[in-house]
């Protein structure tokens, strides 16, 4: 019989990848979202709340893994999610972040304890961030922001997928802790620099202060303390490349794809 797997979050950045590669692997695939619109023939999708406690229970019956996103910045109400899934399913791999904000180290410690065989994903910032810029790319093709010198080995939401598909379609991935990133380090300057090159117009930086950033950000409605983390982590990496990993290779057997990669795959998001 196919393994019936349930993937959280499936309609979004990394759920909609995962989704699409277990049911390339042939794997029955059950997606929950509160919106479960747009997924790949034959995945059931199922609508549920995942704040909502009792809401997402139906989707767990008969699943023998789940991918589990919890887009929350609290671990509160995970716990409860947590043991409906292991009445019912033998494994969980859990996204959480490389940074592990205090809510994601004590999402992982409840993993950790579910009694389920867990696996838990760390990946750095995805690749997918840049369509931040896409708009003022498509205007003017100039990005102003600060910190054009932070450095971060982009991770492709293809690599990520596939790493989780492994863990929730294989043994031996139990206790792992996967930290994931691109195959290179770049700063945010060189991130618009391919940009430009891939979809063949110049593209440029242009050096913001944080401060302006800051203004901008809490103009959208950001929560201060958001925008101060956001800021403070972006200085951070302008001291020197970004940690690469080789995660993605040592568990899928590829190498992990490359943010030009990426780009090519998304120019129609930067083109006029
Ligand atoms: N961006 C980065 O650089 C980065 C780096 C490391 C880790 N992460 C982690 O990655 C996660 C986000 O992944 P992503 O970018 O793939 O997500 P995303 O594109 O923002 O999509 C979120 C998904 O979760 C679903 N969802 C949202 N609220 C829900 C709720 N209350 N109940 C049930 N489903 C809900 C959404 O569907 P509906 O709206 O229809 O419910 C959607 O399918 C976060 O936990 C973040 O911390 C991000």
């Amino acid at each position: 019989m196919r393994p019936r797997i349930l993937v959280t979050g499936a309609t979004g950045t990394v759920g909609r990848q995962v989704t699409a590669q277990l049911v390339e692997a042939g794997a029955e695939v059950r997606a929950l979202a509160r919106e479960p619109a747009g997924l790949p023939a034959g995945v059931e999708g199922v609508r549920g709340d995942l704040s909502v406690p009792g809401s997402p229970d139906a989707a767990f019956g008969g699943v023998e893994a789940v991918f589990l996103l919890w887009p929350f910045a609290s671990a509160d109400g995970l716990e409860g999610v947590l043991e409906a899934v292991a009445g019912q399913a033998r494994r969980v791999v859990y996204l959480s972040s490389a940074v592990v904000r205090d809510h994601e180290r004590r999402a992982e410690r409840l993993v950790e304890r579910s009694g389920l065989d867990w696996t838990i994903l760390r990946p750095h910032a995805f690749a997918a961030n840049t369509l931040r810029w896409a708009g003022r790319i498509r205007a003017e093709g100039v990005v102003r922001e600060p910190y054009g010198r932070a450095a971060m080995a982009l991770v492709h939401e293809r690599d990520i997928a596939a790493v989780a598909v492994r863990a929730l379609t294989e043994g031996g991935h139990h206790g792992a802790v996967y930290e994931l990133t691109g195959p290179r380090s770049l700063t945010q300057d060189e991130q618009v620099r391919v940009i430009g090159e891939v979809i063949g117009r110049p593209v440029r930086w242009e050096e913001a202060t944080p401060g302006s950033a800051r203004r901008r950000m809490l103009a959208r409605g950001w929560p201060p303390a958001a925008v101060d983390d956001v800021l403070r982590a972006q200085a951070a990496m302008t001291a020197g490349p970004a940690t690469v990993t080789a995660t993605v290779r040592e568990v899928t057997g590829d190498p992990a794809r490359t943010f030009r990669n990426w780009v090519a795959e998304h120019a129609h998001a930067f083109r006029v």
